[in-house]
């Protein structure tokens, strides 16, 4: 799936700059994104999650739901409008009847929630429509590539947005290119 090019290939050097990113890409979303998380263990994924819930004003501190698949914070978007975002791993995912019992349906259809999910690789495909894939690997110690393949139009339009931010000089919060 991600063996394209992707629309936005950057290169992080710290944690920081990887929620930076995150927290960046956050103030251009809305209700009803969806953003899958991939990339090996300890690829900077729940990192990301941080800078996202950061850049969406989200008080409490974000780490990755552990007994439960899905954590729920509050938020607001860039316009000030209250948002939800729906931070599910799917790791511990131990059979496709898990996804109905802890409700990802629920999260998946409320019109002011963003989700974004860790292990997206577990998810059946049909389950969503529209989806930017982001795509974490490790360079080494501190470095990661983030890369950004969009599935459908609105994830297109986050991708070329967040391309025009990341290239605005000062505002740039990680290199392009590898
Ligand atoms: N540039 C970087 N971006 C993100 N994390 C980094 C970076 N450099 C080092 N790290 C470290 O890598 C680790 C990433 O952990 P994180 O929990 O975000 O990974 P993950 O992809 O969510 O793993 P898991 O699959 O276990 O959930 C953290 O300890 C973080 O400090
Ligand atoms: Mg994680």
């Amino acid at each position: 799936m991600t063996s394209r090019v992707p629309a936005l290939d950057l290169v992080s050097h710290s944690p920081d700059q990887t929620r930076q990113v995150a927290s960046t890409l956050a103030r251009l979303l809305r209700g009803g994104d969806v953003l899958f998380l991939q990339g090996p263990l300890g690829s900077g994924k729940t990192t990301f999650v941080q800078g996202l819930a950061r850049g969406l004003g989200v008080r409490e501190y974000v780490q990755s739901p552990t007994f439960i698949l899905v954590m729920e914070h509050r938020g607001v978007l860039a316009d000030g409008t209250p948002v939800r975002l729906y931070h599910v791993d799917l790791y511990r995912l131990e059979e496709q009847d898990e996804l109905t019992t802890f409700g990802l349906e629920d999260c998946l259809s409320d019109p002011s929630g963003i989700v974004v999910i860790e292990w997206s690789e577990r998810l059946p495909a049909q389950w969503v429509d529209e989806y930017l894939v982001v795509r974490f690997e490790p360079l080494a110690d501190t470095k990661r590539r983030i890369a950004f393949f969009p599935f459908g139009t609105r994830p297109r339009a986050i991708v070329e947005a967040l391309r025009k931010e990341v290239a605005g000089g000062a505002k740039r919060p990680a290199a392009p290119g590898a």
